[in-house]
């Protein structure tokens, strides 16, 4: 049995779930014996990655939410504790992205939207995720941010404001609950091969396709698996000292 990185029984729910690092993390936590909320707007992918889980004899359920929603985010909760009385971690990692380009040509809506998703999204689950490891005696929320959020990001100004508050909200909120027994942590990878780097990748040319799959020392892009791995630690006890930190992985790029 893999003792390392030990989630066996933990209730973890997971926004974004349904694909890229959320889908990795629930394989990889279920894997580990961990029961797996995998919540996500595109219901479909969440209920197909769940019922995969499930066939292969692991814990997972599916749920829908759009994170901007406070009611949705609401209700994603009492779902989560139908099927088990306590969460034990919440990974906020719902996120997008928009097309790289100068402050001045990114418009108002898309700025407002990565705003919404990114930052307002995680303080609605954080708010309900709080009030709940208050009232139950602790847990762990782990707050999906991005390199994007420690440094300077050209051209993803919008993107790298709204990951920059995620790292402020971690920061804040794990000072002001670490008595509460809640530990509250971010990640922050470098481009990761998701649905959402293809995404980009596939709209730019060869020569902007090997900058940004070269932007690290590795010469690569991040594998969802090896974001999901780190996660996995982060979620067992063995991390149970840390709070208030940002787990960088990035090939080395801000090394
Ligand atoms: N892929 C990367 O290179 C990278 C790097 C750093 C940080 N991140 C962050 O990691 C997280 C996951 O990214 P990914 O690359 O796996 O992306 P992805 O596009 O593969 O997955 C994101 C998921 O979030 C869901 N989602 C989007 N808006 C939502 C909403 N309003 N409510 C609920 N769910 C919503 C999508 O349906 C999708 O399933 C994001 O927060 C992203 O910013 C990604």
């Amino acid at each position: 049995m893999n003792v390392a990185a030990n989630v066996e029984g933990k209730h973890i729910l997971i926004t974004g779930g349904g694909s890229g690092i959320g889908a990795a993390s629930a394989r990889v936590l279920s894997a580990r014996g961990a029961i797996v909320g995998i919540a996500d707007l595109n219901e479909g992918n969440a209920k197909t990655l769940a019922e995969e889980i499930v066939a292969s004899g692991d814990k997972a359920y599916a749920v829908a939410v759009d994170v901007t929603e406070p009611a949705q985010v609401k209700a994603m909760f009492d779902t989560a504790l139908s099927h088990n009385d306590k969460i034990d971690v919440i990974i906020n990692n719902a996120g997008i992205d928009h097309f790289p380009a100068p402050l001045t040509e990114v418009d108002d809506a898309m700025f407002m939207k990565n705003i919404q998703v990114n930052l307002a999204g995680v303080w609605y689950c954080m708010k309900n995720a709080l009030k709940h490891m208050t009232a139950t005696g602790g847990g762990h929320i782990i707050n999906i941010a991005s390199v994007a959020g420690l440094r300077s990001a050209p051209m993803i100004s919008a993107y790298s404001a709204s990951k920059h508050g995620v790292v402020g909200l971690t920061k804040s909120a794990a000072v002001e609950y670490a008595r509460a027994n809640i530990r509250i942590n971010a990640v922050c990878p470098s481009f990761v091969d998701t649905p959402m780097v293809q995404g980009v990748l596939s709209k730019l040319d060869e020569r902007g396709q090997k900058g940004l799959i070269g932007a690290n020392p590795m010469k690569r892009l991040g594998k969802p698996e090896e974001i999901a791995n780190a996660i996995a630690w982060l979620c067992s006890d063995e991390s149970s000292f840390m709070t208030g930190q940002s787990v960088v992985l990035d090939g080395g790029m801000l090394a």
